[in-house]
């Protein structure tokens, strides 16, 4: 399929199944980095009146950057992955101190920042500030399976990133994308194309499951000079990499699989071996 025909099809089609979602109404950075985090590992139907909860009691960086972290935590409550809020803190913070309380623009800018990786970076810059680059998540990545790669399989995401970069249109990226998600979240839901990627984690090989996150942690401490971490880097570590992968498992259950198999030794604050 050539991008063009591809263009039309997917924005032809949105015509009509727009969703009218209230943080595609704003430019507000702020309001944008807290619905993509929200949205990261949570369904659409659940961060509705969480977002708007959220931005009642905490409307700007400022608010949320000087908040007490048990009226973070209450507010939070339901959306589980607690550490995404704190992340949203930090980040918070990192605006007020190191970019005087600016909200960056470019996408390099916004990876320095707590808890932004590269999905979240390159749709915060879109959708605020009108940026054409391609960034993709798991409903963007289906629907170019879908019409890319149909009897493909082991595919990279930079080779959608390819594609998806000639796709864009200039004039309205900001639009093309909401298209995308819609399409991949309305249309492609059932189907189970993002099997053929390769970030796709499968449960039941060892690749992605519960038993490669205790390997990964334990490849982490062997490669620790004092073979000892913090608690917190433990988690902190096994959170990223579930999140990258889109994993449910949760980083304490892994830790605490490890403390009981005697794999891993922990005082109050470390882990050792
Ligand atoms: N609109 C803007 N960001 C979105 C997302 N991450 N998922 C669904 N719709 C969105």
């Amino acid at each position: 399929m050539t991008t063009a025909k591809f263009q039309k099809t997917i924005l032809d089609w949105h015509k009509d199944n727009k969703r009218n979602l209230p943080w595609r109404n704003t430019k507000n950075p702020y309001r944008i980095m807290v619905s993509e985090i929200m949205l990261q590992q949570t369904q659409v139907s659940r961060v509705l009146p969480k977002y708007k909860e959220f931005l009642q009691a905490f409307p700007d960086i400022k608010t949320l950057a000087e908040c007490n972290d048990a009226d973070l935590l209450a507010i939070w409550s339901g959306l589980g992955y607690w550490r995404r809020a704190r992340f949203l803190k930090e980040a918070c913070k990192a605006i007020i101190k190191d970019h005087h309380g600016k909200f960056p623009k470019d996408i390099k800018t916004l990876l320095t920042l707590p808890g932004i990786g590269p999905y979240t970076a390159g749709a915060i810059s879109c959708f605020a500030f009108g940026n054409t680059e391609a960034f993709i998540d798991t409903n963007i990545r289906r629907v170019y399976l879908y019409f890319f790669f149909k009897d493909k399989t082991d595919i990279h995401d930079a080779d959608i990133l390819k594609i998806a970069k000639k796709a864009i249109p200039n004039d309205d990226p900001a639009n093309w994308h909401w298209a995308l998600f819609d399409y991949g979240a309305l249309v492609l839901k059932d189907k189970k194309i993002n099997k053929k990627s390769r970030h796709y984690a499968k449960q039941s090989t060892f690749k992605g499951s519960f038993r490669s996150y205790r390997a990964k942690l334990m490849r982490t401490l062997l490669a620790q000079p004092e073979k000892s971490m913090p608690k917190t880097a433990a988690l902190d570590f096994l959170e990223d990499t579930l999140r990258e992968d889109e994993q449910d498992y949760s980083a304490s259950e892994i830790l605490k699989s490890l403390v009981q198999d005697n794999l891993v030794k922990q005082n109050s604050t470390r882990i050792f071996l």
